[in-house]
This record gives structure tokens, C-alpha cells and sequence, in this order.
């Protein structure tokens, strides 16, 4: 459990709370790359309980400032982009990418008052089909070293789920093994034969052990697969709301078998505001190009073109006590694990209060997480740089980012198993 205290410095991420300075010292995807298709017009955006315009500038390069007008407050996602800028459509007022304002066509022609204009903008790059940016004062940090981030577009594919609560509650369900076993528990043709679904189905109890790390920590999950073997699986926490995981096939098993360690998955949980965030899901093969319909297919939740599911807290989910009885699901919300997951971290509150809760054995990496997020927010507020920020040495913290699932013998180690490779 946390203190209420706890809670609220781990959960707000609003301008001027420290949860939020420390957020804002990490890059932070702020839309998929496909939100800004063809003229790549401006759009509304809300992050960290900001709200902003995002557009692509003439040159296509995305470009993202203050959604409201530094004149008189209009909204600027209705603006043009020409001239070198983003014009305000209300008085013709013009601002540079880097928040200059470039032109006041009303103010006479010797005024000055333009350069004394500065408006809200932030730097953006885009890569593996998302845009990131920096809302941290001083120069970014490098981006972080996710293999998606540095691999053609094809390589990857990126969706993203609104999630009605706050960022924390997805965070720590992705660093939480033991929730396979039931939430995501399901009867499919696709998945009776698959070895590993059926060790997670059979042993509900996981051991689960913690290895701290430049970028976080990795979590090892290890289940009784039969009196010589045991399986393993290494899911990796990275500062401050993003994991990396075997997940979703990178390839329809159906055309090609299932190799586990051909890539991973992300869940990358952006703040909207305190009580709403989007899950960025991403998915990254390696070697080559993913299977995009499959992948669209298989973490795509039903939703509208607003990436909002059709299974949601107003119709309880579409939950089917039929299909539960049956057997079909455990818990009678559909075959996909995104809306299961959106069931369980949304129906915690739209803040959960970690004051009431009872944490167990299972919930090493949640307190672990836990207190990176407060060391960091301390670091912040002491004027340092958080967990996984290194500006100085160059060195890469997510260097040694390990996404793995593996069949081990019974008496082989748990932590750095993947060190020296002995799958059996
Ligand atoms: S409100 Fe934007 S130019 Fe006047
Ligand atoms: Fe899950």
C-alpha cells in the first residue's frame, strides 16, 4: 500500500506537481504517426493535463505548442499552417514551430511587441509510427534506446486504447505476471496447443523475482513446467510508464509457428490528464516486417476510429455470464486482452486508492515500481537526474533491455538466466 500522501505524488502529473516534473523529464509518445496522415492538419492533443496542437509544419516534420492562443486564448487547432508557422485564424497572429510569434499583422508596423511574445512549444521527433516529445525544461535527453524507435516503419506496429483512469493502475498491470493466469484466461482452438499458454494456465503461482537496472527493473516470472523444466519469462519496467514484453505474435501463427523471442511488445501509458491516459500498444518484430492486419486484428479492441473500445465501463464491458459459464473466458469480456486489461486497471477507480489495498507475494514488481517513481520524484525535487536519464556519459541505459521467454532446467538460475542461453 501507499499513504494517501504516496498516492497523490506518484498519481498527478498536472503543470507544477511533482509527479509531473518528474514525467516530463522522459520523452513521451503524444500520437501515432497515423493521427497526423495525409496534409498532416492540426489536431487537438492532451497530455499531462496539457492541452495542445499538434501539425505537421510545411516541411511534414511534426511540430506541437499551446492549443491556445497567446492573444486572446483561441483555439489554435483550427489555424493554418503557412508561412513558416501555425497563423491563428482569429486576428492572423503567426507562430514559429519553437513558439517564436513571427508576425501581428493588427500591431503597427514598427512594433516590437512580437519578439516579446514567446508562446508554449515543445520539440518533437517521430519514429516507429509515433511521435514523441519533450515537455522537460532544457535540452531532451537522448531518445530512449527501444530498438522500435531506431527499425524501418515496417518493422513495427503501433495502436493506442483510451484508458478512463490514471496512468499508474495500467503501468503496474504490465509488471504483474500472475494476472495472466486468470484475467486473460480463454478457451481458443488457436491456443489449446501452445505450450507456453498452457504452463501460464496450469501453474498459478509464479515465482517471481525482481532485478533492478539502469532503466528500471526486469521481472522474472518462473512456472513448474514438469519435474526437469521450468519456464521463464523476463518483462522489463522502463522509468517512468513504459514496459517491454514477449506479447502479442509478430507473425499469424497460422502461416508461420510462433517464435516467442522474434521481437516484443510495448505498453507505453500516456497521461491524458489525473484520470484518463492512452495505453500506446507497440508491437516490434526484429528481423523483419511484421504482419500488420495480424497485429491490427489481434490488439485492436473493437473501437472507433477515436481508438476508443467499444467495451467500456457505461455497458460493464459487454461481460457475458454465459460465456463465463461455459467456460468459453474467465471473465466473459471477449477474446482480447487489451479490453480484459482496460476492465481491470479502469474498474480500480479513476484513482485507485492504494491506501485500502492488501499487496501480496505476487506484487514484488508493483512496489518496486512504486518506489523508483517516488526515488525519482525526490531526485527531481533535489535537482537531479531521475532513473534512466543520462545526459552525461552517453552511455544507454536500456543497453541491457531483455525481452525473453525461455524453457530452463529445473536447477538453472533465475536472474541473468539469459546471460549464458541454455533453453532446454
Ligand atoms: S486570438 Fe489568436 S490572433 Fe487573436
Ligand atoms: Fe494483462
Amino acid at each position: 500500500m501507499l499513504t494517501a500522501e504516496q498516492n497523490e505524488l506518484v498519481t498527478r502529473t498536472g503543470p507544477g506537481t511533482p509527479g509531473g516534473a518528474m514525467m516530463r523529464r522522459y520523452w513521451q509518445p503524444v500520437a501515432l504517426s497515423e493521427e497526423l496522415s495525409g496534409h498532416g492538419d492540426p489536431i487537438p492533443v492532451r497530455i499531462l493535463s496539457e492541452d495542445l496542437v499538434l501539425f505537421r509544419d510545411e516541411a511534414g516534420a511534426p511540430a506541437l505548442m499551446g492549443l491556445r492562443c497567446p492573444h486572446r486564448q483561441t483555439d489554435l487547432s483550427y489555424g493554418r499552417v503557412e508561412d513558416g508557422g501555425l497563423r491563428c485564424v482569429y486576428h492572423g497572429w503567426l507562430f514559429a514551430k519553437d513558439g517564436r510569434c513571427l508576425e501581428q499583422p493588427g500591431e503597427p508596423a514598427d512594433s516590437t511587441y512580437a519578439s516579446r511574445v514567446r508562446h508554449t512549444a515543445y520539440p518533437c521527433v517521430e519514429a516507429g509510427g509515433v511521435i514523441l516529445t519533450y515537455m522537460g525544461p532544457g535540452e531532451p535527453p537522448p531518445l530512449p534506446g527501444l530498438p522500435f524507435l531506431r527499425a524501418p516503419a515496417e518493422h513495427s506496429y503501433a495502436t493506442k486504447v483510451l484508458h478512463e483512469c490514471n496512468y499508474l493502475q495500467g503501468n503496474e498491470g504490465n509488471i504483474d505476471p500472475q494476472h495472466v493466469s486468470f484475467l486473460h484466461r480463454l478457451k481458443s482452438p488457436r491456443r489449446a496447443n501452445d505450450r507456453a499458454v498452457n504452463v501460464i494456465y496450469n501453474d498459478v503461482a509464479p515465482t517471481i523475482t525482481i532485478e533492478e537496472s539502469p532503466f528500471g527493473f526486469r521481472t522474472y516470472a518462473r512456472r513448474h513446467v514438469d519435474e526437469l523444466t521450468d519456464m521463464v519469462r523476463v518483462t522489463n519496467f522502463i522509468m517512468p510508464n513504459l514496459s517491454a514484453f514477449v506479447g502479442t505474435p509478430r507473425i499469424d501463427p497460422a502461416v508461420q509457428p510462433r517464435d516467442e523471442n522474434d521481437g516484443c511488445q510495448h505498453h507505453w501509458h500516456v497521461p491524458i490528464d489525473d484520470t484518463h491516459h492512452w495505453k500506446y500498444v507497440i508491437v516490434h518484430r526484429y528481423a523483419g516486417p511484421i504482419d500488420r492486419d495480424y497485429c491490427a486484428r489481434e490488439c485492436n479492441t473493437q473501437g472507433d476510429e477515436r481508438y476508443i473500445p467499444r467495451r467500456n465501463q457505461r455497458n460493464r464491458y459487454g461481460q457475458d455470464r454465459d460465456d463465463m459459464r461455459r467456460g468459453d473466458t474467465f471473465i466473459g469480456m471477449g477474446m482480447r486482452f487489451q479490453d480484459h486489461d482496460k476492465f481491470a486497471t479502469e474498474s480500480q477507480g479513476a484513482i485507485c486508492d492504494r491506501s485500502l489495498e492488501h499487496l501480496a507475494t505476487t506484487d514484488r514488481g508493483v512496489i518496486t515500481m512504486r518506489r523508483q517513481l517516488l526515488e525519482a520524484i525526490a531526485a527531481v525535487q533535489g535537482g537531479e537526474e531521475p532513473l534512466m536519464i543520462e545526459r552525461v556519459t552517453g552511455a544507454d541505459p536500456l543497453a541491457e533491455m531483455v525481452v525473453r521467454a525461455a524453457f530452463v532446467p529445473k536447477e538453472s538460475e533465475t536472474v541473468g538466466f539469459w546471460r549464458s542461453p541454455s533453453p532446454v
